[in-house]
């Protein structure tokens, strides 16, 4: 048997409790802060994409998110990206399976949500670019797809990432949600983007979906970019995950829920 028909045979959850001890251990550390606020983010759900059991994904998560927002509350939800598979017939369907997950619910555009700003703006009540703050922390969520050109593939705005992050610089904490990572070869915006962020030194992290294999933080100018695999479409990480992110005093701590068990704890001191 193959490494991938054995992980499927067994199943995530047994290879996860034999790993108790490492960074799945779901016992919490009697030295660790108490969270202040929590909050979390997924990605890459693709509604309606052909061959794929988009309907049970779905459920599976929002079931899955409940139970877990039921024991360790959530500020809010992000949906980063990919929500729907191209036909904007889907919108509607998705944001019926999805509206009650949380509810304060939050999304970006990826380049496969291929709706006018109008039609979004109506389904969820967010622009493409908008932001919003909690008390000392700010978040702002950007499009990355390109509803105009059609390309669907586009840089942050970044002149509304600069406007926000400008009004927000005395904020303590700042995140930003984008589907795409902007860093990527072929997106052609890293210079732009690093030039404005090199001038906030309060921006946590930043979030990003679309590459469906990487559930990796890559740490660029200081900053960490978090993925988090996916939750559908036909391609992608072998855990269905939502990636959960608390704020303490003196940290940012992260974890992907598979969507049931913790992996992959990060720990970002402030
Ligand atoms: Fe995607």
């Amino acid at each position: 048997m193959d490494r991938r028909k054995f992980l499927q045979a067994i199943g995530a959850t047994t290879i996860f409790l034999a790993c108790k001890g490492t960074d799945s251990d779901p016992v919490p550390d009697p030295k660790e802060e108490p969270v202040l606020f929590r909050f979390a983010v997924a990605s890459d759900l693709h509604w309606g994409e052909a061959n794929t059991d988009y309907e049970m994904h779905t459920r599976n998560f929002v079931s899955a998110f409940k139970d877990f927002n039921t024991k360790s509350s959530c500020g809010f939800l992000v949906l980063n990206g990919d929500i729907i598979h191209n036909d904007p017939v889907f919108l509607p369907q998705a944001y019926e399976a999805l509206k009650d997950v949380h509810p304060k619910l939050y999304v970006t555009q990826g380049n496969h949500d291929r709706v006018s700003e109008a039609v979004w703006q109506s389904t969820w009540n967010q622009s493409f670019n908008s932001d919003f703050a909690i008390d000392d922390m700010a978040f702002v969520f950007g499009t990355t797809s390109d509803s105009i050109s059609q390309n669907w593939l586009r840089c942050p705005n970044i002149e509304f990432l600069e406007n926000s992050l400008e009004k927000y610089k005395n904020k303590k904490h700042v995140f930003i949600f984008w589907h795409i990572h902007p860093h990527m070869d072929t997106m052609g915006c890293t210079d732009d983007v690093k030039a404005v962020m090199k001038n906030y030194t309060n921006v946590r992290a930043v979030f990003n979906g679309h590459d469906h294999n990487d559930e990796s933080i890559k740490t660029i100018q200081g900053v960490p970019y978090m993925f988090d695999g996916r939750l559908g479409g036909s391609w992608g990480s072998f855990d269905r995950n939502f990636r959960v992110v608390e704020i303490t005093k003196s940290e940012i701590v992260t974890y992907l829920m598979t969507p049931t068990t913790r992996k992959k704890l990060s720990r970002f001191k402030m």
